[in-house]
């Protein structure tokens, strides 16, 4: 897969991409990524980016220009454009598997005040990670990023995702290592029976227990 981020602060990328499973999933080949600055891809002499709102209003405006020309510069047929709003349809899990089968990702990320409405032609799906606004797309493009590369083939034991929280509406099961006792809390009996089969039910119980408890919406999804 390649996954290709319009940034105006490529910087904030560094540790994100140099570090644990992504840069791991990077040196496999098993995922390319780029970072682009939208302000490279400016005619402007002075490479601006962005500019008033037209009709009044505070803050500034990203313009079309850049955008436009980064996104025709990087786009193929195999090319899903994102757009990173608050305005865009909330992120889940099923989105980040619907994501994992695109080979080519392009994640435009906003920021400032905002960016003109004619910026939204591009995009094929556009997408907010939570109804909170932030002070621009950078971390809910790494959190995509990072929710969908997880899931590539290769990058993660194919069993640590299908036990994954939110897979069949339920959150996970809870897990315990050593030492069987912390300072009196126990681990389950149950884990250190080696009856593999008593093992899946306790956790197949503790995940719906779980669920009813904190996320009872998921459970009536299922
Ligand atoms: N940009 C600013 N806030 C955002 C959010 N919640 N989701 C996606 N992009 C954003």
């Amino acid at each position: 897969m390649k996954i290709d981020i319009l940034s105006l602060f490529p910087q904030m990328y560094n540790g994100f991409l140099s570090e644990s499973i992504i840069k791991r999933a990077q040196e496999k080949n098993i995922v390319e990524i780029n970072i682009h600055n939208i302000r490279d891809y400016s005619s402007d002499p002075h490479k601006k980016v962005d500019d008033y709102p037209i009709g009044g209003g505070s803050g500034m405006v990203l313009m079309p220009q850049p955008i436009f020309d980064a996104v025709e510069a990087l786009k193929t047929s195999d090319s899903c454009v994102i757009l990173l709003t608050p305005q865009g349809k909330t992120y889940n899990q099923h989105i980040a598997y619907d994501l994992a089968n695109k080979k080519h990702l392009i994640l435009i990320c906003g920021h400032y005040e905002g960016f003109d409405e004619r910026i939204r032609t591009l995009a094929d799906v556009e997408i907010s990670i939570g109804d909170y606004v932030l002070t621009g797309g950078e971390i809910p493009s790494m959190i995509i990023t990072d929710s969908v590369v997880r899931l590539l083939d290769g990058v993660i034991d194919r069993e640590s995702h299908i036990n994954d929280s939110f897979n069949n509406n339920l959150l996970d099961y809870p897990v315990y290592t050593k030492p069987n006792n912390f300072r009196g809390m126990e681990v389950p009996e149950v884990l250190l029976s080696g009856n593999h089969k008593k093992i899946d039910e306790f956790r197949k119980e503790q995940a719906i227990n779980k669920t009813k408890e904190r996320r009872p919406d998921l459970l009536e999804k299922s």
